[in-house]
C-alpha cells in the first residue's frame, strides 16, 4: 500500500520520509484522436512529477496540456504509453487512481442545483466519508478558502474568482496527493487571479502536488518549481524557470513591427555584424533582435530600420516568453 501523501494523519511525516516517491509518471505517451481529420495531440512526453512540487505545463493553445491532463486525471485513454499516479497506473486502475487525484478542469462544473456547501459535503459522500466526516470536513474547507458566508449561495452567484476558490476547495475535499488544474486563471480578472495563485501556493504548506496547465508564461513563472514547455504535443524544455532562461532564454528580444520587408533581410544581415547583437529572425512582419542588452543598441535599431517603415518597437525582457520563442520561433500568443 503506498502512503496516501496529503492526508493530515500524515502531514508531520519529515519530508525527506516520500521523496522518493514520484507522484505522476508519464511515460511515452501519446494520444491520437481519430475522426475526419487525424490529429495528434499528445506526441511522446515523458516526465516526472515530485511530491509537493508545483508542476506547470506550458504551451500555446493547441499544444496537448489539457488532452495530457485528461489522459492522467481517467477521463480520456491514451493511445499508447503510460500515466501512473502515486504509483497506479490510470487505464490499469482508473478508480484507485482517482482517489489520489484531485481536478479543476477549464470550465466551471460546479453543480448548479446545489449550494457551495452541498457541493462539497456530496463530493466528500461521494468519496466515502460518512455524514459527519463530510459535514465537518465541508466547514472546514469553507474555512479555508475564506467562503463561509457564502456558504448557502449557488454557484450562479458567484463572480468567477470565487467560483473558481470553490472548484479548488472541492477537488481537494477528498485530501487528494496530487491538484490537477487547467488553465486556473482562464477568463479570471487580475485579482481573482493573484487570489488563486495565493491559494494554489497555500496548497504546498499541506503537502498537495500541484500540475497546472497555462498559456501564461508569467503565470508558469510566478508559479511552478519546474515547468514543461509543450508545443504540437511534444515537450521542448523542462526544467525551473529559472534554468530555463538561464539556459534559453537569457537574452532580451527587441521586436521591430515593418510596414516594408522587401529589404528586411539584409537589414537583418547588417544587424547581425552589430556588437551587442547575438542574432536576428524576421517574422511575420517584423524584426527579432535578439542581444545580451548593449548601449545605445536602440537607437542604431531605430536608425536601421527606419527605411523599412518601422510602426513600433517593443521589448522582451528575458523570461519564459523569449524561452519559447527561442525554441519555437513564434510567440506563445500567435
Ligand atoms: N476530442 C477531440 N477530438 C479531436 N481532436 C481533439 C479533441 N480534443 C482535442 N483535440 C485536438 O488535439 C489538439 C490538442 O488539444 P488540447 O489538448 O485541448 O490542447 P491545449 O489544452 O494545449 O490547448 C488540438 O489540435 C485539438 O484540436
Ligand atoms: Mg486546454
Amino acid at each position: 500500500m503506498l502512503p496516501r501523501l496529503g492526508y493530515s494523519e500524515e502531514a508531520d511525516l519529515p519530508r525527506s520520509g516520500v521523496s522518493c516517491i514520484v507522484i505522476v509518471e508519464i511515460h511515452a505517451l501519446t494520444k491520437i484522436y481519430e475522426g475526419k481529420q487525424r490529429v495528434t495531440a499528445v506526441d511522446g512526453i515523458d516526465l516526472s512529477v515530485n511530491p509537493g512540487e508545483i508542476f506547470g505545463l506550458l504551451g500555446p493553445n493547441g499544444a496537448g496540456k489539457t488532452t495530457t491532463i485528461s489522459i492522467a486525471t481517467t477521463r480520456t485513454l491514451p493511445t499508447s504509453g503510460s500515466v501512473r499516479i502515486a504509483g497506479v497506473d490510470v487505464v490499469a486502475h482508473p478508480a484507485e487512481a482517482r482517489r489520489y487525484i484531485g481536478v479543476v478542469p477549464q470550465y466551471n462544473t460546479l453543480d448548479r442545483s446545489l449550494t457551495i456547501y452541498e457541493n462539497l459535503y456530496f463530493h466528500c459522500r461521494y468519496f466515502g466519508f460518512t455524514h459527519a466526516q463530510a459535514r465537518q470536513r465541508s466547514d472546514e474547507l469553507l474555512a479555508q478558502f475564506l467562503l463561509s458566508e457564502r456558504r448557502k449561495a449557488y454557484p450562479s452567484q458567484l463572480s468567477g474568482g470565487l467560483a473558481q476558490r470553490v472548484q479548488i476547495a472541492r477537488a481537494i475535499a477528498h485530501r487528494p496527493t496530487v491538484l490537477f488544474l487547467d488553465e486556473p486563471s482562464a477568463g479570471l480578472d487580475p485579482q481573482s487571479r493573484m487570489a488563486m495563485w495565493n491559494a494554489v501556493q497555500g496548497l504546498r504548506k499541506e503537502g498537495i502536488t500541484v500540475v497546472l496547465t497555462t498559456h501564461y508564461m508569467e503565470e508558469a513563472d510566478a508559479l511552478s518549481d519546474r515547468v514543461a514547455i509543450v508545443d504540437h504535443g511534444r515537450m521542448l524544455a523542462i526544467g525551473s524557470p529559472q534554468k530555463l532562461k538561464e539556459t534559453f532564454g537569457a537574452q532580451t528580444i527587441i521586436h521591430l513591427t515593418l510596414r516594408h520587408l522587401d529589404a528586411a533581410e539584409s537589414v537583418a544581415a547588417e544587424l547581425r555584424l552589430r556588437p551587442g547583437v547575438q542574432n536576428v529572425e524576421l517574422a511575420q512582419d517584423s524584426l527579432r533582435v535578439f542581444t545580451n542588452g548593449a548601449e545605445g543598441l536602440l537607437t542604431d535599431l531605430i536608425q536601421a530600420a527606419s527605411p523599412l517603415g518601422l510602426r513600433d518597437i517593443a521589448i522582451s525582457e528575458p523570461s519564459l516568453e523569449t524561452v519559447f520563442i527561442q525554441l519555437t520561433g513564434r510567440d506563445l500568443r500567435e
